[in-house]
């Protein structure tokens, strides 16, 4: 196995989302619009907000990408013109496969927007191939129990896999195209190691605490490019603990036009996705 190094270390650029949280986000930025097949990464938090403080994202359209959050702390509300209302809780993910058009609201959950609280979490955008743009809206809705956790055997590593496998752990959720996303979670002096197949792009995001990716080190919201040079992610900590996602996957290479929350392969397909929207064509959540 050979250890692919860091090729780039990118800090996370500070936007504001929605109605007005806030996130860090590594990419899309002006030098790094995506990492194929990834679109976006958002680290949400982690935040303390006051009662009547916590922002969300009220209805708005996806089409042509799937958005993949994950909760570490806190929840979200969530509804859709498909008709699909749940809730996403701390450790749990929820998988929404935006195919042709789904229109849905993001909110902080009831609780946390009256008596405040602490929001902490991600969302990636995952882009899908040409030949599956257009397919119907779909949910995986994965409990933080349902996710498999992987200990290394001196216990010094944890490993939450959220896609793909881990040193042959199976996530629960399906992709279209292959991904791993791992969570990792180290102890002072540990060292976590990961076959990745060389072809994938592949990144680590530093979570919180400092650590050591090949031979770049990164800070909390740092983005760590791997470079095509091996077959392994390898990720060490020094004198304090730290957490980093792992997302790697098979670059689908088709054209992208992006605008907004639509992601397609033409300008054509965009405004088309924006006639849809306004139409209604892509539906409204009734309530
Ligand atoms: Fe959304």
């Amino acid at each position: 196995m050979t250890i692919r190094s860091g090729q780039y270390v990118i800090p996370a650029m500070h936007a504001v989302e929605g109605a007005g949280f806030h996130v860090r986000r590594p990419f899309p930025t002006p030098n790094l619009p995506m990492v194929d097949p990834f679109l976006l990464l958002d680290h949400m938090g982690p935040q303390e907000h006051a009662p009547g403080r916590a922002e969300g994202a009220p209805d708005h359209p996806h089409r042509g990408f799937e958005t993949v959050s994950y909760i570490l702390e806190g929840a979200f509300e969530h509804e859709d013109s498909v008709g699909n209302a749940g809730r996403i809780g701390p450790g749990a993910v929820q998988w929404m496969t935006a195919g042709s058009g789904v229109v849905h609201s993001e909110m902080p959950a009831t609780e946390i927007r009256t008596d405040g609280g602490t929001l902490h979490g991600f969302q990636v955008w995952v882009n899908l191939p040409a030949a599956a743009k257009m397919i119907p809206p779909k949910y995986q809705d994965v409990l933080a129990r349902d996710i498999p956790e992987v200990v290394t055997d001196d216990g010094r590593v944890t490993v939450r896999v959220i896609a793909g496998d881990y040193d042959g752990t199976v996530a629960a959720a399906r992709t279209h195209t292959p991904i791993a996303y791992w969570h990792v979670r180290l102890a002072a002096g540990a060292s976590f190691r990961g076959a990745l197949p060389p072809e994938w792009n592949a990144m680590v995001y530093v979570i919180r605490g400092e650590v050591a990716v090949g031979e770049a080190v990164a800070r909390e919201a740092d983005l760590v490019l791997l470079a095509p040079d091996g077959d392994e992610v390898a990720v060490g900590t020094g004198g304090d603990d730290a957490e980093v996602l792992v997302l790697a996957g098979l670059p689908i290479r088709e054209p992208v036009a992006r605008y907004g929350p639509f992601v397609m392969n033409t300008r054509e397909e965009i405004i088309e996705a924006f006639e849809d929207y306004q139409a209604g064509r892509m539906g409204a959540i009734t309530r």
